[in-house]
């Protein structure tokens, strides 16, 4: 159970009072959205009260325990007063919690066509009369569908909801809503903003931190269901038996909320850890290696997910080391795993410098033609990012989402932002993944939008070892919104965003209001401040924080000189038929919109196109103007929500209005950086000058150019100004 003393504190004292009243409870980020102060608004805290005045749970399964301990965790902290637990329904009041399976009372209940709709892990909540008495039934066909329902009915209070009426059917639209962790065993996380690991692997499997079981709560609470333990840039260790005795400790943990353990395989670990002198994926010895490292997997964890594999991609391991396929690879470890129902996440995210073509379009070209073949094995998907090129503030679609017509497809978000600000500046991504979701392939399907063509979302884990486990306050709205969309694709960012704040902060509208403004205007700030118009890739080298435009040498697809390609005539990347063509890979409506400069959205522009620094834009300005325009923008924004939340002083607590304030004065100081650093290495091409009143640079060109970041590999800051 999580330590209780904060809550139990915070249920007994209520909201503190200021000057200008109500003021959010202290908080040290820990209890994340899972907070159960008491309900501040009296008129709701009386509803509540009379609707909730006991709790019936008969099953002491664990996922019912899980979900009765969080009830009365959450019903006690909420109403400010304990709510005992009864085997039946005896007075007015009753949550009855259960399946048909577990409880009588709810097997009784007419509900046989909301569960049918509720699916295998969805869930009802109603108000109906229950043995003659008022009650709210919180009822699923499984105990991992109760569970997801208690987290509901306590968001639901947690956001100020009235309990009248109360009739939800809820499932969610993926079976597969994996949070993938890029840690290292050695404690590292491979662009991890918040401290270390949470794997404690040294201490494993005899001590367990409190900390597994509270992550646990925190993704099911959002309906995530797997968790990929390991670095996608893996480590054969992990698949050797004492590892695996580790992870099977945490995967006890892990089960009652549901959540499947997963683990990152690397291609060479039967020469690694086998002995072997090959992984050719077809040699018949490496065969029966992975069939029996499978199934001493599943003997240590039986209901163990499967693998996500990063192969032939940025020095990784693969099958074309042997000339063989990635449906070869692919394939083998499908078939090691598959009389155990297990599955292979493989991943798209494939470039070889060796290859001529455009980077964007590798991946298409790789994969589709086995897509054609229907090469791949039922239980292997192909995992993409949301973007061709990798995790940037935008991008388009990535092409393959409207190509693979045989191979289910995932989608791979990045929740840490390696290229957003990292840690400090507050970018809320709902945005940017409600964009790609809604974006329309064309695949001649009925339901064509990218939501529609994945089977389940992967994103990539924010979560270390730090206090508030996201090393920001903010970043935690970005593993709430992940969940949130996994389970539903087509929730809009601004409800995300809305029952975030009211469950972090406060349902004071003098709150929720402006907070929710900012988040929503944050990340489009952030595209404005760094890649505006369609750029993308400009990060400093290596670590990805700050400016770098004038990234060049070493591995050219990787240098931001590589995507800018300014020069004295313009700017951006021609991707038309008139340039790399990597258009082509869209379906014919999208082609024809990206390829024409009287339809390519402007925020897209230098993505698909080579634009002349006094070209004219849709905009009426030159490209030159409307850069200007965008950069300036940025900063605006960022100076606007810095002011925004200047005016929250004394509505939310001491500790994190400091806090987020600290961040925001970095990040606007680090807009400008983006701002200036950028403007004047394009203005290095174009010759062309600022307009008056611009605000003029700090520094010169030269200045930000030698800037170096302290060697600091977890939060690579430089100091701009
Ligand atoms: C990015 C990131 C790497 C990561 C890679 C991947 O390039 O910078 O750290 O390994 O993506 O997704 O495999």
């Amino acid at each position: 159970m999580r330590p209780l003393a904060l809550v139990t504190v915070l249920a007994l004292c209520g909201p503190l009072s200021s000057a200008r009243g109500q003021i959010s409870a202290p908080d040290d980020g820990y209890d994340l959205w899972l907070r159960y102060t008491r309900v501040a608004d009296t008129a709701r805290l009386a509803e509540y009260r009379a609707a909730i005045s006991e709790l019936v749970v008969t099953s002491g399964e664990p996922t019912m325990q899980a979900a009765r301990d969080e009830l009365a965790l959450g019903l006690n902290g909420l109403l400010g007063r304990p709510v005992p637990v009864a085997d039946a329904p005896t007075r007015d009041g009753s949550v009855v919690v259960g399946t048909p399976a577990n409880s009588r009372t709810i097997e009784a209940l007419p509900l046989a066509a909301a569960l049918r709709e509720a699916g295998p892990e969805g869930f009802v909540i109603r108000a109906l009369p229950v043995r003659g008495h008022h009650a709210i039934v919180v009822a699923a066909n499984r105990d991992i569908g109760v569970l997801y329902g208690v987290f509901h009915l306590l968001r639901l209070l947690q956001t100020g909801e009235s309990l009248a009426r109360l009739n939800v059917v809820s499932a969610p639209r993926y079976s597969l809503r994996l949070l993938d962790h890029w840690d290292n065993l050695d404690g590292t996380v491979e662009r991890g903003y918040a401290g270390a690991s949470l794997w404690e692997w040294a201490r494993l499997p005899d001590s367990i931190s409190p900390r597994y079981r509270d992550y646990a709560r925190a993704n099911a609470s959002i309906g995530i269901n797997g968790t990929v333990l390991t670095n996608v840039n893996a480590n054969a260790l992990i698949l050797t038996p004492a590892y695996l005795m580790k992870v099977a400790a945490i995967a006890r943990v892990f089960r009652p909320y549901g959540i499947k353990v997963y683990l990152t395989a690397r291609f060479s670990a039967p020469i690694e850890i086998g002995g072997l002198a090959t992984a050719d994926p077809l040699d018949a010895g490496v065969r029966a290696w992975w069939a029996a490292k499978a199934d001493e997997i599943y003997r240590t964890i039986p209901d163990f997910g499967g693998f996500v594999v990063k192969a032939n991609s940025e020095g990784q391991p693969g099958p074309q080391d042997y000339h063989r396929s990635h449906a070869d690879g692919a394939n083998m470890l499908a078939d090691a795993l598959a009389p155990h129902g297990g599955i292979v996440m493989w991943r798209a995210f494939v470039y070889s410098s060796e290859v001529p073509t455009d980077r964007v379009m590798q991946a298409v070209d790789e994969f589709e033609p086995l897509d054609a073949r229907g090469a791949f094995r039922t239980n292997v998907l192909i995992q993409a990012k949301n973007g061709p090129l990798d995790f940037q503030p935008r991008e388009p679609f990535h092409p393959l989402f409207g190509r693979m017509a045989h191979t289910p497809l995932m989608m791979e978000l990045q929740i840490t932002k390696e290229y957003l600000g990292q840690d400090t500046h507050l970018v809320f991504l709902a945005p940017l993944w409600e964009e790609v979701l809604r974006a329309d392939t064309y695949a001649p399907d009925p339901r064509s939008d990218v939501a529609a063509r994945i089977r389940g979302l992967a994103g990539v884990a924010n979560v270390g070892s730090d206090r508030d486990w996201c090393g920001s306050d903010f970043n935690q709205a970005n593993w709430y919104a992940f969940g949130r969309l996994a389970w539903d694709p087509m929730l809009p960012s601004a409800a995300i965003a809305e029952s975030w704040v009211r469950m972090t902060f406060s349902n004071d509208p003098r709150v929720v209001r402006p907070v929710v403004a900012m988040m929503l205007a944050s990340r489009e700030a952030a595209v404005n401040y760094m890649t505006p118009l369609g750029l993308a890739h400009q990060m400093a080298r290596g670590h990805h924080y700050g400016p770098g435009p004038w990234v060049a040498g070493g591995r050219a697809d990787q240098t931001s000189v590589y995507f800018n390609r300014a020069d004295s005539i313009g700017l951006g990347f021609d991707r038309t038929p008139t340039g790399s063509n990597a258009v082509r890979q869209y379906a014919a409506p999208v082609r024809a919109r990206f390829t024409s400069r009287d339809s390519v959205p402007d925020n897209l522009l230098l993505w698909f196109h080579h634009v002349g620094w006094i070209e004219h834009l849709r905009s009426g300005r030159t490209l030159w103007e409307d850069l200007l325009q965008h950069y300036q923008a940025g900063v605006d924004t960022v100076r606007w929500m810095h002011r925004t939340w200047d005016g929250l002083d004394g509505l939310v607590d001491t500790g994190r209005f400091r806090r987020v304030q600290g961040f925001l004065r970095i990040q606007e100081a680090e807009a400008r950086w983006w701002r200036d650093a950028s403007v004047l290495y394009w203005q290095s091409f174009s010759h062309l000058p600022l307009p008056p009143g611009y605000e003029a640079s700090a520094h010169s060109l030269e200045w930000y150019r030698q800037l170096r970041c302290p060697p600091d590999p977890r939060k690579p800051r430089c100091k701009p100004s």
